[in-house]
């Protein structure tokens, strides 16, 4: 390979709400940015902010087939993230998981560089361990309709300790929690986007069971910090380790918190909860805070306060489109 100073990256998922705020960050340090995705769920609006970057390239690739390019490191982030996505086409997820983890770890063995899995709080299924450790194994429905995900991530993250120990594969597996923020898909059923949604447009707010169930959420900055001080660790340090919030809020609380900040007249209407729906979910970060020196420090009001000014303007742009037809 020619001389570079700067260093090549494959991001995995580049186009998708995580991946894009991670090309972006790369791309801010001086390095090369190549971003691989199918736009499965991802959007060429998530990169438009820098897609000009002369260091920043895209191709149009499912990695549940092989690809052969050379870069210096390799973040894989392909894989839908919000259950109505993964759903839809359950086998495709499954493959994203573990066909795509094997061309990616393969890629990274021949080029003997080090590899990031973006890996889920969702391994640990409906936890009976609260927070949850990095060395709680979890209790996962293996037949059910989040099994493709949930299982495809255990799958994957078998694979990346398989190729460490077999192959010697630098490895780096987080295990990310609730993370929220601008770019994420305004569509995607996931929480906040949907109770914001909901919010800016005085629609019915949708609580699913009586709200009490608890989550964390991680303001996006905060996440990509977490990742890349992962990444940068000693090669010693494989994980898993979790990156989250572990400030947990109960969605009836999250919910009347974006009815304040958006000043929306909505009204709460109250659902049954989703099969396999998790009650409590929240990290115990205490591996991060010692071993990456690291934190969440964006307050959930002041990450919330940037994710509603995005979707307000998506929002607004849509509802021009739609008056001028
Ligand atoms: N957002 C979260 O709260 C969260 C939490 C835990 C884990 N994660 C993980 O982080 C990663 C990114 O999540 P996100 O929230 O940005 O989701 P996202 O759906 O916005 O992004 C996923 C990206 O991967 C692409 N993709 C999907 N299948 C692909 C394939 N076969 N080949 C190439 N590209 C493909 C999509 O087009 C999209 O751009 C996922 O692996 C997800 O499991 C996210």
């Amino acid at each position: 390979m020619q001389h570079r100073s700067r260093k090549r990256i494959l991001v995995t998922g580049g186009a998708g709400f995580l991946g894009s705020h991670l090309c972006e960050r790369l791309l801010s340090e001086g390095n090369e940015v190549l971003c691989l995705d199918n736009f499965y769920t991802g959007s060429k609006d998530n990169l438009l902010s820098f897609i000009d970057h002369p260091y920043f390239e895209v191709i149009r690739h499912d990695i549940c087939h092989p690809v052969q390019v050379e870069v210096d490191a390799i973040y894989n982030f392909a894989c839908p993230a919000s259950p109505i996505h993964y759903q839809f086409d359950p086998v495709q997820t499954t493959k994203t998981n573990v066909h795509g983890a094997i061309n990616m770890l393969d890629l990274a063995k021949r080029l003997k560089v080090p590899i990031f899995q973006a890996s889920t709080s969702e391994v640990y299924g409906d936890p009976q361990v609260h927070p949850q450790p990095e060395s709680y194994w979890g209790n996962v429905n293996p037949i059910g309709f989040r099994s493709c995900y949930d299982e495809g991530k255990r799958c994957a993250e078998t694979l990346f300790f398989d190729y460490r120990r077999q192959h010697g594969v630098q490895i780096k597996v987080a295990r990310i929690f609730n993370t929220y923020g601008p770019r994420m898909d305004p569509n995607d059923g996931r929480v906040v986007s949907n109770l914001i949604v909901q919010a800016l447009q005085n629609q019915p707010i949708t609580i699913y069971g009586d709200g009490s169930q608890t989550r964390s959420f991680c303001y996006v900055d905060d996440l990509i910090e977490g990742v890349l001080r992962l990444m940068q660790s000693p090669d010693s340090l494989t994980g898993p380790i979790n990156l989250g919030n572990p400030v947990e809020f109960q969605i009836l609380e999250l919910a009347q918190e974006i009815l304040t900040l958006t000043g929306s007249k909505s009204e709460l209407v109250f659902c049954p909860l989703p099969s396999d729906d998790p009650k409590q979910r929240k990290p115990d970060i205490a591996k991060a805070r010692q071993e990456l020196q690291w934190e969440p420090h964006v307050q959930l009001k002041q990450g919330l306060v940037s994710t509603i000014q995005y979707f307000d303007k998506i929002l607004s742009t849509e509802r021009a489109k739609i008056s001028l037809v």
